[in-house]
């Protein structure tokens, strides 16, 4: 992105060391499994958090966003507990680092994102994975991309508060071009699955619904909790062990009708992920549609963290001829996907955001999603 060096250079009086970029995600399939040990399979999208950096002669951190005007925020000493509002996203990356023992200084820091926010599109991953790879290579720390995105996850985890899974700073850092990542979040083993759609006539749209609905932090946590309590009435240490064909006596040993749900979705899920990830190795790509459809219903009927706006998305695309949708990422509100066959994309797209006018909502933003590429340096 022009401009971000030229204002790193106004604001701090002098020239930033470099300037490096990571994106946010869409995922394709494997919705909360990432806190159960299980697969995922997101791709990166075209949009960026791109940041300029400077090292400072102190250990704190200054950071500003080209979004909020203003003077930099200024975080002395980053340690959990001290909130300083967006700029969380970077002392924590800071303190992650430290922590782990990695001799990182203070950095002043200008940024600007074109992720939309709020959008279930991981643009707080992006932000917290541009930071640790531009500390990684300004301080000479000689990590991993996978090793930056576990210190970004216990960034958020542990000074930003999010109980979240590994699943988003991993498809920042380690995404490529052309690719969905399969991701056992177990291991961290990975494999890069060709997923290029327009030479297939194919299309992946993201339907940004616009909506965020406001408990959607705690319930994230409850349905985590619940997962763990699953696990432990069944004697495995995460989900990711209760086999697919055991299932339903799996079920039978369970407490109560909404842990019950839980472990349903989790195991089906799972087993949906290793079912698009066979069909695309087949080259059968079309077949994923009604995979989608089914994920979306498991994510509506027995996780619950679907909402209104997102089943109207899936609803209308499909009954607009849509190969398949659902929702993506943690849910109550943000975005879905919708795979549609090229010629019929707009048509589709015109179908979803007319439902929503009947609906008396705000117009859905629509985009056309290409797997990008990962974080990286761009000067
Ligand atoms: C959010 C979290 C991820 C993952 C998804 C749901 O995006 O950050 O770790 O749990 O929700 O799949």
């Amino acid at each position: 992105m022009a401009g971000v060096a030229e204002e790193f250079g106004r604001l701090y009086g002098y020239e930033p060391e470099g300037v490096w970029e990571a994106p946010g995600r869409v995922n394709l399939i494997g919705e909360h499994t990432d806190y159960n040990d299980g697969f995922v399979m997101p791709f990166a999208l075209p949009h960026t958090a791109v940041a300029a950096f400077g090292r400072r002669t102190d250990t704190a951190v200054r950071a500003h966003s080209a979004d909020l005007p203003g003077e930099p925020v200024v975080v002395a000493d980053p340690a959990p507990g001290a909130s300083a509002g967006w700029a969380d996203y970077v002392a924590s990356v800071v303190w992650a680092l430290r922590d782990a023992g990695h001799a990182v200084g203070g950095v002043d820091v200008h940024l600007a994102s074109t992720v939309p926010t709020g959008a279930g599109l991981s643009s707080s991953a992006a932000l917290e994975v541009v930071v640790a790879l531009a500390l990684n290579d300004l301080f000479e720390l000689g990590l991993e991309r996978q090793q930056l995105a576990s210190l970004c996850q216990r960034a958020e985890n542990d000074y930003v508060g999010a109980p979240t899974g590994i699943m988003d700073q991993t498809a920042s850092a380690c995404c490529t071009a052309g690719h969905a990542l399969f991701l056992d979040t177990r291991d961290l083993s990975q494999r890069q699955v060709p997923f290029d759609l327009a030479s297939l006539g194919l299309r992946l749209l993201v339907v940004d619904t616009q909506v965020k609905h406001s408990h959607s932090e705690g319930e994230y946590g409850k349905r985590r909790a619940g997962c763990e309590a699953g696990a432990a009435e069944l004697g495995v240490s995460a989900l990711r062990d209760v086999p697919f064909a055991s299932l339903p006596e799996s079920l039978d040993r369970l407490s109560c009708d909404e842990i019950r749900g839980l472990v349903r979705h989790i195991v089906t899920e799972n087993h949906r992920v290793e079912r698009v990830i066979s069909l695309l190795d087949a080259g059968d790509v079309r077949a994923i549609g009604p995979v989608l459809v089914e994920g979306h219903a498991s994510l509506r009927d027995d996780f619950r963290v679907s909402c209104p706006e997102l089943d109207l998305v899936v609803d209308s695309a499909v009954a607009a001829g849509a190969l398949g949708a659902r929702m993506t990422g943690g849910g109550f509100g943000g975005s879905a996907i919708v795979l549609v066959e090229e010629p019929s994309s707009d048509q589709v797209a015109k179908s979803v955001v007319e439902a929503f006018a009947s609906h008396g909502l705000t117009e859905p933003r629509v985009f056309t999603a290409v797997p990008a590429a990962g974080a990286r340096r761009v000067r």
